[in-house]
């Protein structure tokens, strides 16, 4: 049923103070267990390329990357890291091997087509401010165990910026997101830091990012966000945000999704293009 998900308005202001917002069994188990055994299967249909595409935090790596820049209306995999030796082997099991799915899973496969319209995000997003809500970008990530990347400290609207800015992020705890195995980390407040990067497609056919600001980001301890499965974090575009590498035995699979407002500019040389919607 769409609709059932409205925020009071003690939670509206909590979000537009701190800039995010944790809301509990926003998803249930049911749910959860649906999107987790689809990218099971999604995984076991895949094969891999000759040369797989990792994700990286490494810029240079991925701005190279046509399979990467090009997933913005496909299904498409990524590895992580560590889970390719220097020689190209495998150092774990096929289903252990990714780090995400990506970035068109909410409007390409039906199963997260369904469960996506039932979390109703669009409504979530209307209530934060986005007049005419777009599904940009969705990923299910893995934080596999002992070999889950770290991602480092960003605003999600330097990936999926427009103007004026409109991203947010709905972040789902699809297992239990701890210190131990790479939960989120917030600055609180932090989206009032004005945006510091860009990334953006080059002229020459690579990507870059275009600085900001380059002031630091301040020195203070980043907020742990601990998540019971099935917690939704609601990310204001402009927070920073990170997460450790999981060196746990256990994973920590999250599906997100990000919004932006239709009656924003999206520039037609931001990384992610989609024909789609
Ligand atoms: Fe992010």
């Amino acid at each position: 049923m769409k609709g059932h998900h409205l925020l009071t308005i003690k939670q509206i202001e909590a979000f537009k103070q701190d800039g995010y917002l944790v809301l509990e069994n926003y998803i249930n188990t049911q749910q959860r267990h649906r999107l987790m055994q689809r990218a099971e299967q999604l995984i076991e249909e895949f094969q891999p390329l000759a040369n797989p595409s990792v994700f990286t935090t490494n810029e240079q790596e991925r701005s190279s990357d046509d399979y990467f820049l090009s997933s913005g209306n496909k299904i498409r995999f990524f590895f992580e890291e560590e889970a390719i030796d220097q020689h190209g082997n495998f150092t774990v099991q096929k289903q252990q091997s990714i780090n995400k799915i990506g970035h068109a899973l909410h409007l390409l496969d039906p199963e997260y087509k369904q469960v996506v319209d039932e979390l109703d995000f669009h409504s979530l997003g209307k209530q934060l401010g986005i007049e005419s809500p777009r599904s940009i970008q969705s990923m299910h990530v893995f934080k596999q165990p002992n070999i889950g990347g770290e991602v480092v400290l960003h605003q999600d609207s330097t990936f999926l910026y427009t103007e004026p800015m409109s991203c947010i992020g709905f972040w789902l705890a699809l297992e239990e997101a701890t210190c131990e195995n790479g939960c989120l980390q917030v600055i609180p407040k932090g989206h009032k830091i004005p945006l510091k990067k860009r990334f953006k497609l080059a002229a020459d056919g690579g990507t870059q990012f275009d600085i900001l600001n380059d002031s630091p980001w301040p020195e203070q301890p980043l907020e742990m966000l601990e998540a019971a499965a099935g917690t939704l974090i609601i990310l204001h575009g402009q927070l920073p945000h990170y997460s450790a590498a999981n060196r746990s035995s256990h994973s920590r699979q999250a599906f997100s999704l990000h919004l932006v407002d239709k009656l924003c500019d999206y520039p037609q040389d931001n990384w992610l293009q989609t024909d789609l919607v």
